[in-house]
């Protein structure tokens, strides 16, 4: 099995079985040999792991700067976690539109009046500014995806699956991209 396709069948999987946030990863960048990491929604297909953020956000602007990234996944009570390591690419317009389509006004709202990881100030202004936004008759504001929601991809070349056991007899299997587009298969200690 192609292991992108492994990755989305064990997020299924957890999500099927009520694992809490089974669709959320650790994604972390580089910047200047400084990793930052945060939890990100994403959704899994064959084009890679996707998730959608603020364009000027930090993570944003550490891809600019270093376009390989590195996804942790972890259901506790599968004891499963996947490592997954690629370079990112921004998604086309239209799937970020159709994410920003697809949230509730509430949050369209917060991603419209929110610069995401700028400092701010009393959060009141902010929380009244989303409210008032939502207040308004048609909400024109944030009824169309701003130009700074976007989504970005990662494209696996390296993937390594993890089944913990008793006694540290942990499973783990390392998958990497071969220049000829085939997946090498090895097997890891624990
Ligand atoms: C479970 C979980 C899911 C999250 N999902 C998203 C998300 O899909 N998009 C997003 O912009 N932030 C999401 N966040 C917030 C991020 O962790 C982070 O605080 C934010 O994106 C700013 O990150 P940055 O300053 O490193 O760019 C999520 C947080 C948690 C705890």
């Amino acid at each position: 099995m192609n292991p992108v396709s492994l990755l989305a069948a064990w997020v299924e999987d957890a999500a099927s079985r009520d694992v809490p946030k089974a669709r959320a990863m650790c994604i972390s960048t580089v910047c200047e040999g400084r990793p930052s990491s945060r939890m990100m929604l994403v959704n899994v297909d064959h084009t890679g792991i996707s998730f959608f953020c603020d364009a000027r956000s930090r993570k944003a602007a550490e891809l600019a700067g270093n376009d390989f990234a590195c996804a942790l996944a972890y259901w506790p009570t599968l004891a499963r976690q996947v490592r997954v390591e690629g370079r990112v690419k921004v998604a086309d317009r239209k799937t970020a539109e159709r994410d920003f389509a697809g949230k509730t006004a509430a949050k369209r709202a917060a991603i419209v009046a929110s610069r995401q990881s700028a400092p701010m100030g009393p959060f009141r202004s902010f929380d009244q500014k989303v409210s008032a936004m939502l207040a308004a008759e048609d909400q024109d504001e944030a009824r169309f995806s701003p130009d700074h929601w976007v989504g970005y991809v990662i494209r696996p070349v390296r993937l390594e699956f993890f089944v913990g056991k008793p006694d540290r007899l942990n499973r783990r299997l390392r998958m990497d991209l071969q220049p000829n587009g085939l997946w090498r298969t090895e097997r890891l200690y624990p």
